[in-house]
């Protein structure tokens, strides 16, 4: 099969597109056709070789955790799956290897969800991962029913998800840190807008009123964004940094680490095929580009998802 791949860690430059023996299958395990693999920053994090101490890593590697595409065959201890299934998965496994970023790929089956065939598959590969992260870190600040949120880079890739998410949660306002030309975009998502910087603690106090604190917040962005939310959360137990683990630890505030649920992935793509979640793709690349879809995510200036086509 044809992978993009790479034997160095390094900058975007060192992957490339290689012909590559076809994944095998455990017992418990599907070989997925992919129609299309999401990017996340966290494979640009893996390439760069800075993950290394958290999960083991073994080269060659393909990069890509997120996957949606068309059951190929199922391992022996497989019963829900067959051949012909459309499905999607964030498909990180314990130790990183085989990625989604190829023409097949093995996943666990308990990692697994439908694609509801309403929903594209760029638009269920860009979902697993964020989504995850989206609803996993609002649960972790049991963000919920009349709450005040604030999330920062609220115009991300996980941003953009949980501000929606934030609502069907049922909190009552929500609101987005972004850049000023992303305002409307975070509005048209359910949020009050506000731009990031050294002004924000004062420009949401003034928002929320009162004694200007918010009931829970959702750190995408980490550094000043994370110092910042802990003068604006009334309790820091309702507070997440999915960036900052260091920072989280050191102030007693917890770090979300998004986890594998297929249970949870089906939630979120029922409700994009229900009309209540809308995923923003910003770009798609095919495979073969792969190096152009990292230095564009690399930017740090994303609107939304970008994803590979197969
Ligand atoms: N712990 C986990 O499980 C987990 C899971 C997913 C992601 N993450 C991490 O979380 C971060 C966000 O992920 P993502 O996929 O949402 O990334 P992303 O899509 O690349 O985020 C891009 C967005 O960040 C905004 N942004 C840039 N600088 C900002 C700042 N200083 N303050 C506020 N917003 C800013 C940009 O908005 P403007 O263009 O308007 O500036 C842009 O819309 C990454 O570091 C990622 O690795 C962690």
């Amino acid at each position: 099969m044809k992978a993009i791949a790479y034997t160095r860690f390094g900058d975007a430059d060192v992957m490339s597109l290689q012909e590559l023996p076809d994944p095998l299958i455990g017992p418990d395990h599907v070989l997925v056709d992919v129609r299309a693999a999401g990017v996340n920053p966290v494979d640009c994090k893996v390439r760069a070789g800075y993950l290394q101490g958290l999960l083991p890593h073994h080269l060659p590697l393909i990069p890509g955790w997120d996957v949606a595409g068309v059951v190929r065959s199922v391992g022996v201890g497989v019963y829900d799956w067959k051949p012909g299934d459309e499905v999607l998965a964030y498909a990180r496994k314990d130790h990183v290897q085989f990625g989604t970023c190829a023409e097949s790929v093995s996943v666990p089956d308990r990692m697994i969800a439908r694609k509801p065939s309403t929903v594209d598959f760029v638009t269920a590969a860009a979902l697993p991962l964020a989504g995850l992260t989206a609803l996993q870190s609002l649960k972790v600040v049991g963000a919920g029913s009349g709450d005040v949120v604030l999330v920062h880079a609220a115009a991300g890739g996980v941003g953009h998800l949980q501000v929606q998410i934030a609502r069907e949660l049922g909190a009552s306002r929500v609101i987005g840190t972004a850049s000023p030309r992303n305002h409307e975009f975070v509005r048209s998502l359910g949020a009050e807008p506000v731009a990031y910087g050294d002004a924000l603690v004062d420009a949401v106090a003034e928002l929320v009123g009162g004694d200007g604190l918010v009931d829970a917040v959702v750190d995408n962005a980490g550094g000043l964004a994370f110092d910042q939310s802990l003068q604006l959360v009334r309790d820091r137990a309702r507070m997440t940094s999915i960036v900052d683990g260091a920072r989280a630890r050191e102030n007693g505030v917890v770090n979300t680490w998004a986890r594998p649920d297929a249970g949870q992935t089906q939630w979120l793509v029922d409700l994009v095929a229900a009309g209540k979640l809308r995923v923003e793709v910003l770009q798609t690349f095919p495979l073969a580009e792969a190096v152009k879809a990292h230095r564009l995510l690399e930017g740090g200036h994303v609107r939304g998802k970008v994803v590979l086509t197969v």
